[in-house]
C-alpha cells in the first residue's frame, strides 16, 4: 500500500514535470530561457504545495503574474477555476495571453492593473502573489492586503510567497537578480514577522508560516493565510 502511495505521488510530480515542460514551450527566444530559469527558482515541489492550498473552483487571482508562468500552470491543474492574472507591464501580459493562446488554456486571462491602486471588484476564492508584494511600497502593500481580505469569500484562501529578510547573504542575492529583472523599481522587503503581523492586521486567521529551503541561495518564505469562514 505505501509503495502505490509513493509511486501515485511520484506518478504527480511526473506528470507536473511535463505540464511545467509544456508551458516553457509556449514562450520562445529569451522568454523560454526566463521561463525555464524562474520553473528552477519556484521549484516544481513549492508550486505542487502552492496548488494544493488553492480552492480548485471560482475566481483565483494571481497578483503581479508576470509573463504568466504559474497562471498558466494553475489554470491547467485546476480546470473548474478562473484564473485571473493581473500585472503592470502591458508587453509582459501580452506573451502571457500568447502562451494561453498557444496551449489553448481557456480558463485564465490577463489584465494590465498597477496593484499599488487596484482594488478588487468581484469575489475573490482565492489568491496568490509570487514574490510581488516586495515591489509594492509598504503602505499601498498594506491596502491591498485588506482588499483582498474584504473580498475573499468567507473560507477562502490567500497564498504569499516572498522572501525573508535573513540570512542578510541572501537577501542581497535576490535583491541583485531583482535589480537586474526590474530596474527600475523600488524594493520593500519585509521580515517574516513583518508580514504575519501585517496579515493578522488584516484579519486573516490562521496564518501559517512555511520556509521554503532549496539548494537556490533564496530565503523563500509562503505564509498560507486563512478568512474565517
Ligand atoms: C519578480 S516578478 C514575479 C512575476 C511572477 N509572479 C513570477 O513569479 O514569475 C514581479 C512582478 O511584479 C510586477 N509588478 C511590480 N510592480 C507592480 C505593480 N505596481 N502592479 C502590478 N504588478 C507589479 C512586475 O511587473 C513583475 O511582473
Amino acid at each position: 500500500m505505501k509503495l502505490s502511495i509513493s509511486e501515485n505521488s511520484q506518478d504527480n510530480h511526473k506528470a507536473k514535470r511535463a505540464l511545467a515542460a509544456r508551458i516553457i514551450s509556449a514562450y520562445s527566444g529569451v522568454i523560454r530561457l526566463y521561463a525555464f530559469v524562474r520553473f528552477k527558482i519556484i521549484h516544481l515541489r513549492f508550486l505542487e504545495e502552492i496548488e494544493q492550498y488553492l480552492p480548485d473552483d471560482g475566481a483565483l487571482l494571481d497578483l503581479g503574474c508576470g509573463f504568466g508562468l504559474f497562471a498558466l500552470y494553475m489554470a491547467l491543474c485546476k480546470p473548474r477555476a478562473r484564473v485571473i492574472g493581473l500585472d503592470i507591464n502591458a508587453p509582459r501580459l501580452r506573451i502571457a495571453r500568447r502562451a494561453a493562446h498557444r496551449l489553448d488554456i481557456r480558463n485564465v486571462s490577463f489584465e494590465e492593473q498597477d496593484l499599488r491602486n487596484w482594488r478588487p471588484e468581484r469575489t475573490i476564492a482565492g489568491a496568490y502573489a509570487l514574490d510581488v508584494f516586495h515591489h509594492l511600497p509598504a503602505a499601498n502593500g498594506d491596502r491591498l492586503l485588506g482588499d483582498l481580505f474584504t473580498h475573499l469569500t468567507p473560507g477562502g484562501r490567500f497564498l504569499l510567497k516572498d522572501i525573508d529578510t535573513l540570512p542578510r547573504t541572501m537577501l542581497w542575492f535576490t535583491y541583485l537578480l531583482d535589480l537586474v529583472m526590474s530596474p527600475r523599481d523600488d524594493f520593500h522587503y519585509r521580515s517574516a514577522g513583518e508580514w504575519q503581523r501585517q496579515l493578522a492586521a488584516s484579519g486573516f486567521a490562521p496564518i501559517y508560516l512555511h520556509y521554503l529551503w532549496d539548494i537556490l541561495p533564496y530565503p523563500h518564505i509562503l505564509l498560507i493565510c486563512d478568512k474565517p469562514a
